[in-house]
């Protein structure tokens, strides 16, 4: 059998992070930053997967591919038997898509093709899902979704809506470098609300209405393109940064991203769980700003990727 490379973008979440768990819209997007997986399948009973991006290769015996394959198209209450798996994944996670393309495989073993049907591509979606399920508890499915559809999305109570237009809008993604676990954090806000549930629920309903006004203001951007959109978008990303604040999800290295680009005239916000990670800023088409932050956050140790939203899903 000859090799296939798959790719899957990356993915943020413009508005609506932990808020889109309880139910409330998120605006999520699919990145122009892809990760590639070559497999390999050889005659040895052994299958090589090999991500070049994060310099990771495994080397997974077929059978265990075909329990995995038995147990995500069979029974999904054997969520135990994925544990295997979790460990897996856990390795590799620095891949956010890496769950879309490790299903992706598992769903080429039985049809060995390429280009899927919307049916195929729902079926990679949810057996995606079942993979964060394991690493991440509840997850709502918004990060699955976008990787495998790409494009932008509302996503909200576990069914999305596709833009049909995506304006050109071009985010630096920064990475703190601070890890933290997506569980605990999802964990920790529950713990919140639940303890002030008048005080936490009217933020939810806020960044709620800012994801929807969020889609609105894209939405007109790529009917008619103007720099008048940026500071209506920009003053979005800071309130929600501070409402993710407020439901206890930020960190120190957040907030030093913010005030860094903040120096330069840019905003940022969290994006995905918080507590670390990463950082997404919205970029003006003026290139010297850019680079001016960017060697300003790399001097803080971080890293960072200019990129643009709306890529493509897996492919
Ligand atoms: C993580 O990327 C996004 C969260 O909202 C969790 C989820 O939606 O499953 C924090």
């Amino acid at each position: 059998a000859k090799p296939l490379t798959l790719s899957a973008p990356g993915k943020a979440i413009l508005h609506g992070e932990h808020a889109v768990v309880y139910g409330k819209a998120a605006l999520a997007v699919a990145l122009n930053l892809r990760t590639f997986l070559r497999i390999k399948p050889s005659n040895n009973g052994k299958v090589l997967i090999h991500l070049p991006n994060i310099g990771t290769s495994v080397n997974w015996e077929t059978f265990r591919l075909r329990t995995l394959l038995t147990v995500f198209s069979g029974n999904p209450e054997q969520m135990d038997a994925l544990k295997e798996f979790a460990g897996i994944t856990t390795e590799l996670s620095a891949a956010e898509s890496l769950g879309t393309l490790a299903f992706l495989y598992l769903y080429l073993s039985i049809s060995a093709k390429y280009g899927w049907s919307e049916e195929e591509m729902d079926l990679i979606n949810r057996w995606a899902f079942r993979g964060e399920q394991v690493i991440h508890g509840k997850p709502s499915g918004v990060d699955n979704s976008v990787a495998t559809w790409g494009g932008v999305l509302r996503f909200q109570s576990g069914k999305f809506t596709s833009l049909k237009r995506v304006p050109t809008l071009r985010i630096l993604l920064t990475n703190t470098k601070v890890s933290r676990s997506t569980k605990i954090l999802v964990a920790s806000v529950k713990d919140k609300i639940l303890k002030f549930p008048a005080i936490m629920n009217p933020v939810l309903a806020s960044i709620d209405a800012i994801s929807h006004e969020c889609e609105s203001v894209l939405e007109a951007m790529a009917v008619s393109p103007s720099q008048e959109y940026y500071p209506v978008l920009e003053e979005l990303f800071d309130i929600n940064q501070h409402h993710l604040n407020v439901i206890g999800v930020g960190h120190s290295s957040l907030d030093n991203v913010c005030r860094v680009t903040a120096t330069h005239g840019l905003h940022s916000k969290l994006t995905g769980a918080g507590g670390g990670g990463c950082a997404i800023t919205l970029l003006r088409p003026d290139p010297l700003m850019v680079e001016a932050a960017r060697q300003d956050l790399s001097a803080c140790g971080f890293e960072c990727w200019e990129t643009s939203i709306g890529a493509p899903g897996i492919c």
